[in-house]
């Protein structure tokens, strides 16, 4: 569900107007205009004041920045305010407050800082979300809605407990069932009665370290995890539910992380009309891993377009370094959005606070107040740009022959585990597979395992450690058609409740793969292991470094790629390759350095006919969207230094320049064009 009424890019972001007196506000209108600002999301931190107790609700200052902004032409995403209650409701109903990992019951304050499974917070967050809705439904201005604010609350209060017993009742019916999956005959686990059942945390099973979370028990972990995000999901529904019999045709979203954990946004996404999303990179991040988050976020909804929802105009306040972004680094952050597939470009925030945690933050209008400062004024050039694009870009589509799989149940799983490896991290893996198609300018998705994979060649499983019904078959029909497969270490090894698959691993994976894994090989930092290629094969040197993990397998019908260099399983097979029906579906037995992933990359997408349409040097970043038959693509110079792309023998517009490009494209360090093929 595209925005409403929009065939542009919106451009604007967080509004607080209630943080400033009245007479601000004019002259907000006045740099909103200047700097191009056509979108505001309003009011996201303002429940105390829509509702100063529970009988009386204040909508009047609302409604008069609601005129303002439509007198301005300035369209609206609406909030519902609820992510911070008001003291008044935690002080009456003390069920509203949450529980923490550690037991301790929270006091009032911060945001976020509630019991999702609170009847009462449900039931007045509801009744806010409605309320807003009735007063705004027929506002001309009402572009889209935003729901809450960055979800991700845990909790372990007793209400909790209760419902994670109806929820587990709800799941596996029986006691038995339960003690089954959970392996309760474990350390005497075994329950008799749903009242016996303990939420897991720092106070049982659970604990927190620097460089790891643990459990004593997987299966209660996981299922506490999938529990408190559906949890959090009901309260998004609630109000999501309340919102949509008002006003049917407005799009309805709340804003995402990236790569957060505590929440299966793949499940989320279900819900949302649209996704949106916050981007706060570090100065220190890499391109192509706010690549991969946005190339996430596009994917949970099958490729639809997103809202880039927040992102710094200049600096953050809550990094431990946070720096100004250098010139030009906001606006070429802001295509690397929309190349990836956002509709939007929005920031947080629009005015500077005074006070709290978030007065260092940058904003478009700064504490300096008027609009002669240089992130003022790159905001201001990028919002004529974008204007100028009209509606060419917006509700354009990617391309992706390739699919990394990800999926929640299996990050949280492989990290609860105890052993084999603490270096061994999720995300981490997924970075190196992406990154490598990535460097090559290669789209990619990301597809849950139980996804549809028809529109890709090639599917690349990093450490699928968690198989849940039905993933091996996905994965058996993709290759049998045709497409190549490719999973790694680690994975195979357990069912959706984390127990083992006995038998050998990769379990159900066996057959595709045509090997069994005997033992799984953990390194210390300092040692490593090599990957010796068989017989020299264009794209691959004779040797690569691997360590971490090193699988030790017996083939049963896989072909051998490499062997391993060393120690006690020298010259056992390190990377396979299984013919099974018409496709291929590869082993990596190893966390191999990254010249191998990259090589690998490079031979699989050759062996595919996968390539990028141009050639560029290393950190100028390409991708195309398409729309009604049009072919834009965005190139992107990450680097310090001028750039050359070759646009081969095509002929384009250069939309922001307003020129024809053909042959080499020259673009300054952090510059960025937008071509369509003519
Ligand atoms: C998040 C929140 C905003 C604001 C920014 C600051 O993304 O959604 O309300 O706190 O962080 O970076
Ligand atoms: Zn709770």
């Amino acid at each position: 569900m595209a925005l409403k009424n929009l065939s542009y890019i919106p451009f604007g972001g967080d509004y607080n107007p209630d943080q400033w007196p009245e007479e601000i506000w004019k002259e907000d209108m006045r740099l909103f205009k200047l700097a191009g600002i056509n979108i505001v999301t309003l009011p996201v931190f303002s429940w105390a004041r829509l509702q100063p107790a529970e009988d009386s609700y204040d909508f009047d200052w609302l409604d008069k920045i609601f005129d303002l902004l439509l007198k301005n032409n300035i369209n609206v995403c609406l909030a519902t305010s609820t992510a911070a209650q008001p003291a008044w409701m935690s002080l009456k109903y003390p069920e509203v407050l949450p529980v923490d990992f550690e037991g301790r019951k929270r006091k009032h304050g911060g945001r976020v800082n509630f019991c999702p499974n609170s009847k009462k917070y449900r039931e007045l967050s509801v009744r806010l979300a409605g309320k807003i809705a009735e007063r705004y439904k027929n506002s001309t201005n009402l572009v889209a809605w935003h729901i809450g604010n960055e979800y991700g609350n845990y909790c372990y209060c007793d209400n909790c407990a209760k419902e994670f017993r109806l929820w587990l009742k709800e799941r596996y019916g029986t006691i038995e069932e339960l003690n089954k999956r959970w392996n309760m005959n474990f350390w005497g686990h075994t329950v008799y009665d749903w009242d016996e059942i303990v939420v897991p945390s720092g106070l049982n099973e659970m604990w927190k370290e620097p460089v790891r979370d643990g459990s004593c028990f997987q299966g209660i972990s996981l299922d506490y995890n999938r529990f408190m995000s559906d949890s959090i999901l009901a309260c998004y529904l609630g109000e999501y539910k309340a919102i949509k019999e008002i006003t049917p045709d407005i799009p309805i979203t709340t804003n995402l992380m990236g790569t957060f954990k505590p929440l299966d946004y793949f499940k989320w996404a279900e819900h949302m009309d649209i996704v949106s999303w916050d981007n706060y990179p570090a100065l220190t991040d890499a391109p192509a891993i706010t690549a991969l988050r946005h190339d996430l976020m596009r994917s949970l909804k099958g490729g639809q377009p997103f809202m880039l929802m927040e992102q710094t105009p200049s600096q953050q306040n809550w990094q431990y370094y946070n720096s100004v972004k250098r010139p030009g680094v906001m606006r070429l952050q802001s295509y690397q959005a929309v190349a990836h597939g956002a509709d939007t470009v929005m920031f947080f925030q629009l005015r500077q606070s005074v006070g709290a945690c978030e007065k260092y933050h940058a904003a478009v209008i700064s504490h300096a107040g008027h609009e002669n400062t240089r992130v003022f004024k790159e905001c201001t050039h990028l919002g004529k740009e974008l204007m100028s694009i009209g509606d060419r870009l917006f509700d354009s589509k990617l391309k992706s022959k390739i699919g990394i799989i990800f999926d929640w149940d299996n990050w949280w799983a492989l990290e609860f585990s105890s052993g084999p490896s603490v270096e061994l991290k999720y995300l981490k893996q997924i970075e190196k597979y992406y990154s490598a198609f990535h460097a090559m300018n290669i789209p990619v998705d990301f597809v849950r395992p139980e996804g549809d994979f028809s529109a890709y060649d090639i599917i690349i499983a990093p450490v699928l450690y968690m198989l849940k019904p039905g993933a091996a078959e996905n994965f058996e029909s993709f290759v049998e058609k045709g497409g190549s497969f490719v999973t790694t270490f680690f994975s195979g090894y357990v069912d959706g409740n984390d127990r083992v698959q006995l038998g050998g691993y990769p379990a159900q994976l066996r057959k595709l793969l045509g090997l069994w894994v005997e033992e799984i090989d953990a390194l210390f930092p300092n040692m490593s292991n090599s990957i010796v290629m068989k017989a020299h094969q264009e794209h691959f040197r004779k040797e690569y470094n691997c360590g971490m993990l090193c699988d030790i397998i017996n083939t049963e019908g896989a072909e051998v790629l490499a062997v391993y260099g060393s120690d006690f399983y020298e010259g056992r097979p390190v990377l396979t390759v299984n013919k099974f029906g018409t496709g291929r579906a590869y082993y990596i037995a190893s966390d191999g350095e990254e010249a191998f992933i990259k090589d690998f990359a490079k031979y699989l997408c050759e062996e595919k006919g996968i390539n990028s349409s141009f050639d560029a040097e290393a950190n100028v970043e390409i991708t195309q969207r398409f729309k009604d038959g049009r072919e834009f693509t965005f190139i992107l110079n990450h680097n310090d230094h001028e750039a050359t792309v070759s646009l081969g023998s095509g002929n384009y517009l250069d939309i922001l320049r307003s020129s024809e490009a053909e042959g080499n494209l020259v673009l300054k360090a952090k510059d960025i064009a937008v071509l369509e093929k003519i």
